[in-house]
């Protein structure tokens, strides 16, 4: 059985390279008799040891004997790759009892090849291995060359051996099983060796490609291959291509074994293709993306001279021949989203960290031609050379071309390098072909006739000449009928249904199938059909009619007369032409329908036909003499021409002449003469001549100089028909040609004189692009003047010093329009061509022959991103902008109010539009409009509105009127600005509205139903803001604060300023409301929120996010109250979600997470509902909401929508696999982050665990993600009981619950405490202790405060009573203990801490006392101790809280005492703005002493309370610090300070007593006494304040302030 046919290839001096068909027997024996071992053990993956490891197994049973065969199968993949995939192995081997004599064999691809093999070069020091690839990659390249190598985080195969295997079996038959793509995925290697190495098996690459696919995608059966004589010609094939391919790295290897210079070529494309596949991958395969690194690094190689463009083209022909992409616009790359990462800077800065290169510079494997390189290693190339190749719009930079005088030919003309290959073919002898445009059509040609056997091909001068040997017309069916395949090639199409005529009768029942792919199938070949038909030739449809494929029957063509309808195509006409001297009988061919299209081409054909030998003649009309169309064509054989020297494409040429025209060099084109036999030879003589430039023609040879620079003529009138592609050519020296035409030309009907008129080009309008209207586009953009006719333009021609430079030209993706306009870039600075490759179609190597063939210099230029471009509805800015923000609304919706809180917040000034119009016209609003009416009002206050905006445009907050958005101007104006700045409209609901409006006159009477207004303005509002704060019902009332008055407890309702504030600071950026543990690597939760209706919940809200960063909005969950019963998927109405976002604000500052889980990912939104959950996106991104989740599965198109648009909201991508089957270690799940990573800028990813292990692969697989350069926040959790562990160890949001929930938002989501105490028991969270010094303490409320917090968390820490007589050892030996979590310092040691401190926070520093000691470790592990009072945050806090509403900006404060605590009080006064500082102090030098140490606050003293000083205004803060058995609401009680009522003579304000006891200070009786507007705040109150602030500090975490608050109030009325 083991009788196998090997070739073996040498490597190394040993022929340990075998290659084959259905090795395994040969395998198996050959290795247990020359590698005898005890022990063998086979590696694979799971995909190949399904297909393979049976018949290994069966074979070891056979013939092992005594020895042992295990094996160990790991999962499939780059990630099995790893260190751990790699201990895994060793600790199977080192349990197995494998010894130093086993022998490993490495079956599968190169990830197990080079995993396996690095096994085996470490264990025991090194044992024997044997190589078996599978993949066609591995078979030609990784197995070869003994390089083994697993992944780190940081990069792939970083670490690594070389390792040679003791053998190599190469059994191609695995093949069979190998996926396509992996096969094309190899292939790319194939091609790479032969490209570098040997023109010959390129070729045959080139050639056989089908032939190549076709070997294994045809199953052999029977063992076929095995040996020489089972062994099919596809087979055979195959063997030698990976024989061969293998030879040549066995060949290079064994020269250069440790790769120091030769074996650096096999790197051919790897330079820039390892860059692309940095960014690509798992996207797209390693041979891909060197696929496209080849082509790009041979146009480097072309445009350093070295490459010519004939061999470029071959390479790109080639790859795409085995399905490889060749350019980074291949919908396969352009359709990833990570595909929008590949910008010229970030290749080039992968590039430079490639191991491959020498230091900074990089080096790249420079073809000369296919088979050969530049050097005999890789050369050194400069950035901007791999910049210009790889960016997609480039840039000429304005000279006088150095080449001058130029001589060059351009590229091949294309219908003359069909026609030429297809004649050179048919005849006999042999010709070389020059200058031949290779082009899909030539190359699917000269595939074709090979496999009819019609002529041989052969490259010569390094593929710049093509050897044709000609069959004389003798073609033969292909072998086993193969189809041929054309591609979408159509003119090979058209040129061969004739040629396939033309096969001579074989044996049996043979007929020549033709055929191509989908959109070859639509083009239409039946008119040629037809007459092929009706001549007597047999072919049949096989799929449509009229439509390729075609079944053609080897019959000979009959001839005679042919009759062909022509007036479809010209190239019908020309196929039978070129076959019809093979006709059995003399030909007559004789065009009908009329009006025959395109006798230029037609007469090319004929003239050609005559270079090769055959005479046609055309026949003419006996009596009239006139031409008709029918052709006679007489029997006989082509003759070859030892030489054909393929004229060069006249539109092409035109470029080239007319730069010369243009900057006043000369160029002559070598192979364009007078006897041209295309049209556009005419643009010299006719356009450029009339120009005047210096023309001068010889039959073969055209030579143009053109006047000095700026002197050239306009032409007046010029027909182009028979050159119409030439008129963009002409377009562009017309908008520069300023003298006036010749006496002969001027036009005579009153046109300017610099007039250009370009008639009878109408077909210019349905070529790639309306060529017409491309210009008049294009030229307008450096000002050029134009005007459109019905056949033409008219181009007004503008001296060169007017033009515009800094043009961006786009090119419709018209190669055409490039070119013209690189033209004009050649004298005017800076203009940009965008899409450089469309070129490609006729002149690829365009750009390289005008810097290497030209002489002038071009530039890579990238063009911004297409994001950039996109026009959005929210500022997409990104860091904190100055820019004002416009609130807009309804009259009555709060817009001052607000307006006003949200200047305070932001510093800014406040303008409200009203006043500036008041000031502005010296009358009031309602008056103007008594006057002058609304019309003039209207305009009058749109113009107020630009004003406004232009001069306070920057750190501003204007208010507007309702009714700013009644005209469209105004509109506008409003639109425009909000795609720079904020426009927030105030919504209000109308019913409030209403009530409002009732009491207000200010402002003029609509004189119609305010909901009527209300209902046209809503949409205006709409569209004019881009952000909507929503003015919550009931949060503007002044009982809303009232209620807390008196409260015993936390404030359960957030003050409305707080909400202003993080709405305004946040959409602003000025302070963005993100979770900042995110932002700082910490630990971070959210609370998911699974109500159908938020608000039963609000008023534990505070307590349920105790802990927790976020609190996270289940959008899909919600359902408005009338659909509470709707089961079922369900999408909530917008207002009904911005509603409750409203409410949610109205209790928390916390970030937002605005989630809509689809059905399919575990929620219950619709999953096709993707329209409308856009749109509650994009309403999230108006609220100001901080981060939405998305789910990576809707379409990029509206994901990439929503980022462009996402302003200061964040993007959390996310990802569900609810079906359990997603592995972690898996390669699905690395495509599913890395299109998260693409989207969010925070990734999620959620599984499910069937078991713990699920949870450490899943932590893994984090630790790799986070190790990555751009390592994005990661969540990343298993579902699921077993998957708990995943919710405790994830660090970033980790979702949680908390009892007072309904229910679990996911199965096995834990509380945050539940998870605190989880992490203290796996020694995640060491416990602390914190302390309280000072003296005398024992009363203090802090340890309850602080022991409740900790309690309610989960934490284990604990806070203790310190109390000592001075600040000394102890102290110092406490705040050294490495379990030290932090210190309150109170009276008297709050200045005598400071000296042990490290450092200290601005505030404590002005303040000049610390009352919290903070450790914070330093980078390199060490501790810092920090300093921070916070007792001026809970004076501050207490004050934004009580504030009343008419109270908006405190004018003046006043503070009783000058102790240590007023410094604090000072201190929070001026922080909040308070202008004035009234202090009053019954010893007036330390009173005195405080105005000293606070010189930027305004302090006053006061001599009496009640009298202020120099009449100022009463003060509406009063903040007493003295004991209040020091007060007294009585004169002259005890030597107290009397409290007079008339200190509280304004209307309303704030009163804090910071004494603790009693409850009840004569200050606050005073205070309640006096008035309504008067709110009270205790001394405990300002202590939790400053407590919740202290706890913050300390553990990162809000304070559960409920909790707290209702204990510390509980302990303290009891010792009360
Ligand atoms: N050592 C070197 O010199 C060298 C050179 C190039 C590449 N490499 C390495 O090779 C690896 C890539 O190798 P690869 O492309 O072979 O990938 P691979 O090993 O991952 O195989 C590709 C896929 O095909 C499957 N497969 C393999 N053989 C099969 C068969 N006969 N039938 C059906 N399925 C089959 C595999 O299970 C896998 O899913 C990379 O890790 C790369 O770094 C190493
Ligand atoms: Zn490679």
């Amino acid at each position: 059985m083991s009788a196998a046919d090997v070739r073996k290839v040498s490597i190394l001096g040993k022929e340990s390279i075998h290659c084959g068909f259905h090795l395994v027997p040969y395998i198996v024996k050959t290795v247990t008799e020359t590698l005898p071992s005890s022990t063998y053990v086979l590696v694979t993956d799971t995909n190949v040891g399904n297909l393979h490891l049976d018949t290994f197994q069966a074979e070891f049973d056979k013939a092992a004997g005594n020895a042992r065969f295990l094996t160990y199968v790991v999962s499939p993949g780059e990630t099995s790759k790893s260190r751990e995939g790699k201990a895994e192995i060793e600790d199977f081997l080192l349990l197995s009892k494998c010894t130093r004599d086993t022998v490993i064999l490495a079956l599968g691809g190169g990830v197990i090849g080079d995993l396996v093999g690095f096994v085996a070069a470490t264990f025991m020091r090194g044992v024997r291995f044997v190589q078996i690839p599978t993949t066609l990659l591995a078979m030609v390249d990784s197995s070869v060359g003994g390089k083994t190598a697993i992944d780190t985080p940081h990069g792939k195969n970083l670490i690594g051996a070389f390792w040679q295997p003791e053998y190599i079996f190469i059994d191609a038959a695995f093949l069979e099983t190998l996926p396509a793509r992996e096969f094309s995925n190899g292939m790319a290697e194939v091609v790479k060796t032969a490209a570098i190495w040997d023109e010959k098996e390129f070729a045959a690459l080139e050639l056989r490609a089908a032939e190549i696919f076709a070997a294994i995608q045809t199953p052999s059966s029977d063992y076929a291959g095995r040996t020489e004589a089972t062994r099919s010609p596809a087979q055979q094939l195959l063997l030698s291509v990976i024989a061969g391919s293998i030879g040549v790295k066995a060949h290079i290897v064994t020269i250069d074994e440790r790769e120091t210079g030769l074996r650096n070529l096999v790197n051919f494309g790897h330079t820039i293709g390892h860059a692309i596949e940095a960014v690509l991958t798992p996207a797209m395969l390693h041979g891909e993306c060197v696929s496209v690194g080849m082509i790009l690094e041979a146009e480097v190689a072309r445009q350093l001279g070295v490459l010519s463009q004939v061999a470029v083209g071959r390479l790109t022909r080639c790859l795409k021949a085995y399905n490889l992409p060749v350019s980074l616009s291949d919908p396969r790359i352009a359709s990833l989203p990570a595909a929008r990462s590949l910008s010229v800077a970030r290749l080039l800065d992968i590039m430079k960290i490639d191991k491959k290169n020498s230091g900074p510079q990089k080096k790249i494997v420079i073809l000369s031609r296919i088979g050969a390189t530049y050097e005999q290693k890789a050369t050194v190339v400069a950035d901007s050379v791999i910049a210009r190749t790889l960016s997609e719009a480039a840039k000429v930079i304005p000279a006088f071309p150095s080449k001058s005088p130029i001589r060059m030919a351009t590229p091949g003309s294309k219908s003359i390098s069909n026609r030429a290959l297809l004649l050179a073919a048919l005849a006999t002898g042999t010709c070389r072909l020059k200058n031949l445009l290779h082009s899909d059509d030539t190359q699917v040609m000269m595939n074709a006739l090979v496999e009819l056997k019609g002529a041989t091909f052969e490259w010569e001068d390094g593929g710049e000449t093509l050897v044709v040997t000609g069959g004389g017309g003798s073609l033969a069916v292909p072998k086993d009928n193969k189809a041929v395949y054309l591609g979408n090639a159509g003119t090979a199409a058209r040129f061969l249904t004739t040629v396939c005529t033309l096969v001579s009768a074989g044996t049996g029942e043979q007929r020549t199938v033709i055929t191509g792919n989908a959109r070859m199938k639509q083009r239409p070949i039946g008119p040629l059909v037809d007459a092929l038909r009706a001549n007597g030739s047999s072919i049949d449809y096989l799929e449509s009619q009229g439509c390729l494929p075609l079944s053609i029957a080897p019959a000979g063509l009959k001839g005679a007369h042919i009759r062909l309808a022509a007036s479809v195509s010209s190239q019908y006409v020309s196929s039978i032409l070129l076959c019809a001297p093979y006709a059995a009988q003399p030909v007559t061919l004789e065009l009908t329908g009329g009006q025959v299209i395109s006798q230029p081409y037609i007469d090319m054909t004929i003239a050609m036909m005559k270079t090769f030998g055959i005479d046609v003649e055309r026949v003419k009309d006996t009596e009239s003499g006139k031409l008709l169309d029918v052709y006679r064509i007489p029997k006989g054989v082509y003759q070859n021409p030892a030489v054909y020297n393929i004229e060069s494409d006249a539109s092409s040429a035109t470029y080239p002449l007319a730069i010369a025209a243009i900057t006043g060099a000369t160029c002559t084109i070598t192979n364009i003469g007078s006897a041209s036999l295309q049209g556009d030879a005419r643009f010299a003589k006719e356009v450029l001549e009339p120009m005047g430039c210096t023309v001068v023609q010889t039959e073969t040879e055209t030579t143009v100089t053109g006047p000095p620079l700026g002197q050239l003529k306009a032409i007046g009138l010029v027909d182009m028909e028979p050159m119409t592609d030439a008129f963009l050519t002409a377009s562009v020296l017309a908008a520069v040609a300023t003298l006036p035409p010749s006496e002969e030309r001027t036009l005579r009907d009153g046109s300017r004189p610099t007039t250009t008129r370009i008639i009878g080009i109408a077909n210019q309008r349905v070529k790639e692009c309306n060529r017409i209207k491309a210009m008049i586009d294009e030229l307008a953009k450096f000002g050029v003047e134009t005007l459109e006719l019905d056949d033409g333009l008219e181009v007004y021609g503008k001296p060169l010093s007017e033009l515009k430079e800094g043009v961006s030209v786009h090119c419709y993706d018209d190669h055409r329009v490039a070119m013209a306009f690189s033209v004009l870039g050649s004298v005017v600075k800076d203009t940009i061509i965008e899409e450089k490759r469309c070129v490609e179609k006729t002149w690829p190597n365009w750009w390289d022959d005008l810097s290497n063939k030209i002489g002038l210099e071009v530039e890579g230029v990238e063009l911004p991103s297409v994001q950039g471009g996109l026009a959005s509805a929210s500022r997409p800015t990104e860091g904190p902008s100055e820019a004002s923000v416009v609130v807009i609304g309804m009259r009555g919706s709060g817009k001052t109010f607000i307006g006003e809180l949200a200047a305070s917040a932001l510093g800014w000034q406040f303008l409200d539009a009203d006043v500036v119009f008041e000031q502005k016209h010296s009358i009031g609003v309602r008056d103007f409009v008594q006057k002058n009416g609304w019309p003039a009002f209207r305009a009058a206050e749109t113009a107020i509105l630009q004003e406004l905006l232009a001069q306070h445009g920057q750190r501003h907050v204007l208010s507007l009127g309702g009714g700013i958005v009644e005209t469209p101007d105004a509109r506008e104006a409003l639109k425009a600005y909000a795609k720079k700045g904020p426009v927030v409209h105030i919504i209000r609901e109308i019913d409030e509205i209403i009530t409002y409006l009732g009491e207000e006159t200010a402002r003029p009477a609509y004189g119609e139903p305010v909901i009527d207004v209300f209902t046209r303005r809503q949409p205006w509002f709409a569209e004019c803001c881009n952000y909507e704060f929503v003015n919550y019902t009931g949060v503007l009332s002044s009982t809303d604060t009232l209620a807390e008055d008196d409260s015993k407890t936390a404030p359960s309702t957030l003050s409305v300023r707080d909400e202003v504030s993080r709405f305004f600071n946040h959409i602003t950026a000025q302070r963005p409301n993100y979770a900042p543990n995110l932002a700082k690597g910490r630990r971070s939760y959210f609370l998911c929120l699974t109500y159908p209706d938020i608000t039963p919940a609000l008023p534990h809200i505070q307590e349920m996010t105790a802990g927790v960063d976020a609190v996270e909005l289940r959008v899909d969950l919600l359902r408005s109250p009338k659909d509470f019963d709707k089961l079922g998927p369900y999408i909530p109405p917008t207002a009904y979600v911005s509603n409750q976002v409203a409410a949610l604000r109205h209790k928390t500052t916390l970030p937002i997470i605005f989630t809509v889980r689809t059905v399919s990912q575990g929620g219950q939104f619709p999953d096709h509902a993707e329209k409308e959950a856009f749109e509650l996106f994009i309403a999230a991104v108006r609220l100001g909401i901080e981060y939405i989740d998305i789910e990576i599965s809707w379409s990029e198109e509206n994901i990439l929508d929503l980022i462009a648009r996402k302003g200061q909201s964040k993007i959390i991508a996310s990802w569900h696999d609810w079906s359990g089957n997603m592995r972690w270690d898996d390669k699905p799940v690395e495509a599913k982050y890395r299109v998260a990573h693409e989207y969010g800028d925070i990734v999620k990813i959620v599984g499910k665990a069937d078991g713990i292990e699920d949870n450490f692969a899943l932590h893994q697989f984090v630790l790799r993600a986070q190790a990555g350069p751009d390592a994005k926040p990661i969540i990343a959790i298993n579902m699921g009981v077993e998957g708990q562990m995943s919710r405790i160890l994830n660090s970033t949001f980790s979702p949680v619950t908390h009892p007072l929930l309904p229910n679990k938002a996911a199965p096995g989501q834990l509380s945050f405490a539940q998870i605190q105490t989880a992490l203290h028991l796996l020694g995640q969270l060491p416990a602390k202790r914190f302390f309280l010094f000072g003296t005398p303490i024992a009363h203090s409320m802090s340890p309850t405060l602080h022991n409740t917090a900790f309690e309610a968390l989960g934490l284990p820490h604990k806070y203790e009573l310190f109390e000592t007589e001075s600040v000394g050892e102890e102290i110092k030996a406490a705040i050294t203990l490495p379990t030290f979590g932090g210190a309150s310092v109170t009276i008297p040691f709050k200045r005598d801490i400071m000296p042990l401190l490290d450092s200290l926070s601005p505030d404590a520093e002005a303040i000049g006392a610390v009352n919290t000691v903070v450790p914070v470790t330093r980078e390199d592990g060490s501790t810092m101790l920090y300093g921070e009072n916070t007792d001026w945050r809970g004076i501050t806090q207490s004050i934004r809280r009580s504030l009343p509403p008419s109270v908006l900006k405190p004018e003046a404060g006043l503070i009783i005492g000058a102790g240590g605590t007023s410094r604090a009080a000072i201190y929070a006064l001026w922080k909040l703005g308070v202008p004035t500082v009234y202090l009053f102090n019954r010893t007036k030098s330390s009173a005195e002493a405080l105005v000293d140490a606070f010189p930027d606050v305004t302090i006053k003293l006061v001599e009496e309370l009640g009298k202020w000083p120099d009449n100022g205004p009463a003060p509406t803060v009063i903040i007493s610090t003295v004991p209040a058995s020091a007060t007294s609401l009585e004169p002259l009680v005890n030597d107290s300070i009397f409290l007079r009522s008339s200190i509280l003579s304004a209307p309303g304000g704030v009163v804090i007593d910071m004494a603790y006891k009693p409850a009840e200070t004569p200050l606050l009786v005073l205070a309640k006494n006096v008035g309504k507007e008067w709110r009270t705040v205790k001394g405990v109150e300002v202590l939790l304040e400053q407590g919740y602030h202290q706890f913050h500090l300390w553990t990162g975490r809000h304070c559960p302030k409920k909790i707290v608050a209702d204990r510390v109030w509980r302990a303290y009325s009891m010792s009360a």
